[in-house]
């Protein structure tokens, strides 16, 4: 059974809070969400796997632990995923980096696919998911069955901001997944927009509203 891991560390919350705040423009917006991937891929990561090196100190010679980094593959569901890229890549800068383009029907609030590119050797890699919002749950489901059809077995979902409605849907579609988030806000609107949320995370990141 997946684990749900929510990151209560006092620097993502007080990320955190500066984003949900409607004053906050796309610039600080989008260093925000960086940041707080950075802090949070740290939680992602970390049962990531290490190799033994061969080094020498300025005292001996010692065998030490590297990251096996390039077994490693972000995919971002687009476009809003993409605010979380940077801050990973600087956690682990050779990871390969997939891409998954959903949008949300406006009526049915359903996802539809107009995107994907993903490495090569995606099935080989741990990838983990990004997209800042769990609303329904319906884009992160569908990302994540994109990637197991591609044979990928070691996935985790890395969000900012959940709702338990979206929780519950990919704990039942994908039991496997284990799912990070920074906070569990209260409900949907009729719209499927979370609330209280941070509104609409694509268009504060790109700045298109
Ligand atoms: C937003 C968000 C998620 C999705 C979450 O994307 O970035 O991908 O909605 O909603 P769900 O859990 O109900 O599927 P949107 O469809 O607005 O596209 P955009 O990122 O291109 O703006
Ligand atoms: N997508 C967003 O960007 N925000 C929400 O609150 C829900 C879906």
């Amino acid at each position: 059974m997946s684990q749900l891991h929510i990151i209560n560390h006092p620097m993502v919350q007080h990320k955190l809070s500066i984003m949900r705040n409607k004053e906050t423009g796309s610039k600080d917006f989008r260093q925000l969400l960086k940041e707080i991937s950075l802090l949070m891929g740290y939680e992602v990561t970390r049962d990531i796997p290490l190799d033994p090196i061969e080094i020498e100190t300025p005292i001996c010679k010692m065998t030490a632990r590297q990251v096996s980094g390039r077994k490693l593959a972000i995919v971002p569901i687009l476009r809003a995923g993409l605010g979380m890229v940077d801050g990973l890549l600087e956690l682990v800068p050779v990871a390969r980096v997939g891409h998954i383009g959903l949008y949300r029907n406006e009526e049915t609030h359903e996802p539809v696919v107009y995107y994907s590119k993903l490495p090569e050797d995606i099935n080989t890699r741990m990838v983990i998911v990004t997209d800042p919002m769990l609303a329904t749950g319906g884009s992160a489901s569908d990302a994540l069955t994109m990637l197991k059809k591609k044979g990928c077995t070691n996935i985790r979902l890395m969000c900012l901001v959940g709702v338990p409605e979206g929780i519950e849907r990919v704990q039942r579609e994908h039991p496997d997944i284990d799912i990070y988030l920074a906070a569990v806000d209260d409900h949907l609107n009729e719209n499927a927009y979370i609330v209280p949320g941070l509104g609409d995370a694509g268009d504060r990141i790109f700045g298109t509203k």
